[in-house]
C-alpha cells in the first residue's frame, strides 16, 4: 500500500465551514474558533474571503479576522479578483488562494465572469504576488463535476491546472465541489496531477454530499497526495454550487490518518474543542463520525 509517514492538513472551517452559514457568526466566534484550531496544531488554515459582502454577507469581517489572529503559521485568504487581492495586500496578508472553476457555468455563477476572464485578469496579479513573495494558491472547483454542467473533461482540469502553474502558484487545491466524485475517479485524477506538476503542491479538497469524502482521501493518498482540505465538524458548502454540502470533517480525516500510522501533527481532542466553540453559534447540525465513535465509547 502506498502511504506516507506524514499528511498535511489545510483547515478551512473558518472560510468554507461558515460562508454558506445562514446564521452570521460574531466575529469575536470565529476568531476564538480559529485560535482554538491553531491551538489543536493546524499549521495552514483559510482565514477568511475578501468577497463582496453583498454576495456573501457571512465573510464581511475578512479584515477584523485576518488582523485579529496573524503569526507565522500559513493564514490563507480567499480573493477571486484584484479588488480581493488588494484588499488582502493592505492587510498584510502573505498566503492568498484564488479560485477559479473549470465549468464555466459554474465560474459565472460564484464570480460572475467565465473560466477564461478569471485567469485573464489573474495572471498579472499572481506575478505580482509572486514578486512580493506570497504564497499563491489556485483552488480549483468542479474538477470532477459541476451542478450545472455535469462531469467534467480531465483534460479541461489539467489544462486549467497547467495556466495556474505557469502563472507560478504554489499550491493547487483540486476540489470536489459538491461531494459526487467517486474513489476511482480521484485516484485517476489525482494520479495524473501528481505526474503533469511534480513541482507544484497538489491539495485534495473533497466535499462529503453522498458519504464518500473519506474513501476518496484514501484514494487520494493512494495516487501520492498528503495534503488535505478539511473543514472542522465538517462544515461548508459554496453559496452558488447547488447541492454542496460540507467538506469532509477534519476530524474524521485525521481520525484516520492516525489510525493508519499516519503523523498529521494534530490534536482531536483541540479539533473537538474548537468545534464546541462553533456549534452554538451556526444553523446546522454539527455530527462528526468521530464525534459518534467518541460519544459510543463513554
Ligand atoms: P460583481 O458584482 O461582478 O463585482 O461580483 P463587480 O466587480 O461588478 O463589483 C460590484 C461590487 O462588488 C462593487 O462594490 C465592488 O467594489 C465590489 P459597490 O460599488 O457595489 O459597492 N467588489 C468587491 N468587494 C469585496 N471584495 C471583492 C470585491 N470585488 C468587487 N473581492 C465578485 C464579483 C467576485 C465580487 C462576486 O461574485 C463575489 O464576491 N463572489 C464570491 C463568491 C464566493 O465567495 N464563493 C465561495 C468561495 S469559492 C468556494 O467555496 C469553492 C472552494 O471551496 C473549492 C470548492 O469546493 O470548489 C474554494
Ligand atoms: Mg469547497
Amino acid at each position: 500500500m502506498n502511504l506516507p509517514k506524514h499528511a498535511t492538513i489545510i483547515e478551512v472551517g473558518p472560510r468554507d465551514g461558515l460562508q454558506n452559514d445562514k446564521s452570521l457568526v460574531p466575529t469575536d466566534v470565529k476568531i476564538e474558533f480559529i485560535h482554538a484550531l491553531k491551538a489543536s496544531g493546524i499549521n495552514e488554515i483559510e482565514l477568511t474571503s475578501f468577497v463582496s459582502p453583498k454576495w456573501v454577507p457571512q465573510m464581511k469581517d475578512a479584515k477584523e479576522i485576518v488582523a485579529a489572529v496573524q503569526d507565522s503559521s500559513r493564514n490563507i485568504v480567499l480573493a477571486p479578483n484584484r479588488k480581493g487581492v488588494d484588499m488582502a495586500l493592505e492587510s498584510n496578508c502573505m498566503a492568498v488562494a484564488v479560485f477559479v472553476g473549470v465549468s464555466d457555468t459554474f465560474n459565472k455563477k460564484n464570480i460572475n465572469k467565465t473560466t477564461s476572464e478569471s485567469l485573464l485578469e489573474l495572471q498579472p496579479v499572481i506575478k505580482e504576488l509572486k514578486d512580493k513573495d506570497i504564497f499563491v494558491r489556485a483552488c480549483i472547483s468542479t474538477s470532477f463535476y459541476c451542478p450545472y454542467e455535469g462531469k467534467m473533461n480531465v483534460e479541461d482540469v489539467v489544462n486549467l491546472c497547467s495556466s495556474f502553474v505557469e502563472y507560478g502558484v504554489d499550491e493547487l487545491s483540486v476540489a470536489d465541489t459538491i461531494g459526487m466524485a467517486n474513489p476511482k475517479e480521484s485516484y485517476e485524477l489525482f494520479s495524473r496531477l501528481k505526474e503533469e506538476f511534480p513541482d507544484t503542491l497538489v491539495t485534495a479538497h473533497f466535499h462529503d454530499t453522498r458519504g464518500m469524502a473519506l474513501a476518496n482521501v484514501f484514494a487520494a493518498l493512494q495516487a501520492g497526495i498528503s495534503r488535505f482540505d478539511t473543514s472542522a465538524g465538517g462544515l461548508g458548502g459554496c453559496p452558488f454550487a447547488k447541492g454542496a454540502t460540507g467538506n469532509v470533517a477534519t476530524e474524521d480525516v485525521v481520525f484516520m490518518l492516525h489510525q493508519m500510522g499516519i503523523e498529521t501533527g494534530i490534536d482531536l481532542e483541540g479539533i473537538k474543542k474548537a468545534v464546541d466553540i462553533i456549534r452554538p453559534h451556526i444553523s446546522r447540525h454539527i455530527e462528526s463520525k468521530y464525534d459518534r465513535l467518541v460519544q459510543a465509547s463513554q
